[in-house]
């Protein structure tokens, strides 16, 4: 199993092989969910004492285990919030996978390391975080969000001597699902405010909610459901004014600080205290991977750094991503998202961002121009959202199961404020124009 054989020379080219004919289709098939049973039935065993041989394993993979999963980087997956990894992206995760590298420490993979580095300083440059602000690549927003919120109450019982009967997060009642699992984890409570009639969290609800047990400000720049991006700059200004740590969730929307049209939404990120943005989502990175930064990293290592005899050896080295986060073993996760940077540079993914954003854009005039479908806000960033008049959530459904057999698209119904509608979320710069109409055209 440990040596390099002809049969692992064989099984290098098939794999290889695999990687490039996936990696060329165009476009991917979308393919979709099979049931345990019909999984079970067509691939067999795969789990056996003698082994299938790594040829037999692949072909299971290939013919059965692969077309039962989701295409995410389909330019006409349109539902979550799909990914888009570029070509550079993807070839390398292979390298870090074949390099065994550990990322958890500075002693073990400096190199590594070090390049994420490079990758969280063009992101913490794009927010305008100070100098010092550092931070780690996690597994995804939900880890990011977790582990930023576990700094602030650690830096808020520094400063009390007394703590509260209960902790508390302000957020708005848009910010993400994560937030209330953070929120259980933590045991503490969420104060969810309503946001203003736009959707945005706003200082004037912040501060109307503010009290002694408030440890951190949640806002989000990007909602999931419509792409909302709070007003950062008066949440920032109530944080500031009370010395309340304020995370901002980025994890869809962060990406577009690299758009200069979408950048003035923005305003009063730069307060940000932590901040966590998903490259596996908007910024072209294979799954999984979240870029959480923190204003004063010291503040996170000092809850987060786990501490034992064996860990003695790493004290006091340049950088331990481990200590940023919930986490220890970590893969380097940052690594196929620096290399796709260092490769195309940066002003490709402004151009690439911004290309998705003129197609989210065009999908709102084209919703604006039929009668059948009806708008029902104006995107901020690249999630458009409409009902189609006179639809059931049943109708909805069965439309996109349709779309879905077909291999046309994936766009799933939503619900807001209880009515079922419908959403586009576009960040792949290879969704078109005519991608957006046809899927409209079904619908009429
Ligand atoms: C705004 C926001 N925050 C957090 C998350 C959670 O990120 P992840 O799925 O990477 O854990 C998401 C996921 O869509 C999100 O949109």
């Amino acid at each position: 199993m440990h040596r390099w054989t002809d049969d692992t020379e064989r099984l290098a080219r098939e794999i290889l092989e695999y990687v490039r004919t996936r990696a060329r289709l165009d476009p991917v098939p979308l393919d979709g969910p099979r049931s345990a049973d019909e999984l079970r039935r067509d691939a067999g065993a795969t789990v056996t004492e003698e082994g299938l041989g790594g040829s037999e394993a692949l072909r299971v993979f290939r013919e059965v285990l692969a077309p039962a999963c989701l295409s995410v980087d389909h330019p006409r997956f349109l539902s979550f919030i799909p990914a888009a990894p570029t070509e550079a992206a993807l070839l390398f995760d292979l390298v870090v996978g074949a390099s065994s590298i550990y990322g958890g420490s500075w002693l073990e993979g400096s190199g590594a390391v070090f390049a994420e580095n490079e990758a969280l300083r063009w992101l913490a440059d794009l927010a305008g975080l100070p100098e010092g602000a550092g931070g780690v690549f996690v597994q995804g927003g939900t880890l990011g969000n977790v582990s930023a919120l576990v700094a602030a109450r650690a830096a808020a019982r520094g400063r009390r001597p007394a703590p509260p009967p209960r902790w508390k997060v302000v957020c708005s009642e848009h910010a993400h699902s994560s937030l209330d699992h953070a929120a259980r984890v933590m045991d503490v409570d969420l104060v969810a405010v309503r946001p203003d009639a736009d959707g945005r969290l706003t200082g004037a609800a912040v501060a109307e909610a503010m009290d002694d047990d408030v440890f951190a400000v949640f806002a989000t720049a990007g909602t999931t459901n419509f792409g909302i991006v709070d007003d950062l700059a008066s949440v920032a200004a109530v944080c500031r004014e009370r010395g309340i740590w304020l995370h901002v969730d980025g994890a869809y929307g962060g990406a577009a600080l690299a758009a200069a049209s979408a950048r003035p939404l923005f305003a009063g990120v730069e307060h940000a205290d932590s901040f966590t943005v998903d490259p596996h989502k908007w910024l072209f990175a294979p799954f999984d991977c979240c870029a959480l930064l923190y204003r004063d990293p010291a503040a996170a290592r000092a809850v987060h750094r786990q501490s034992a005899g064996y860990l003695d050896v790493l004290e006091g080295d340049e950088w331990n991503p481990s200590d940023y986060a919930l986490n220890l073993t970590r893969r380097a996760r940052g690594l196929p998202f620096w290399f796709s940077l260092a490769t195309h540079g940066t002003r490709a993914y402004c151009d690439a961002i911004e290309t998705t954003l003129a197609v989210a854009r065009f999908a709102a005039d084209e919703v604006r121009r039929r009668a059948y479908v009806e708008l029902l806000r104006e995107p901020d960033l690249s999630v458009v959202v409409f009902r189609r008049t006179g639809w059931t959530a049943e109708r909805y459904r069965e439309w996109s199961r349709r779309l879905l057999d077909a291999n046309v698209a994936f766009v799933t119904p939503t619900v807001h404020e209880g009515e079922t509608v419908t959403r586009f979320a576009i960040v792949n710069p290879r969704t078109t124009r005519s991608d957006v109409s046809m899927i409209l055209d079904t619908m009429a």
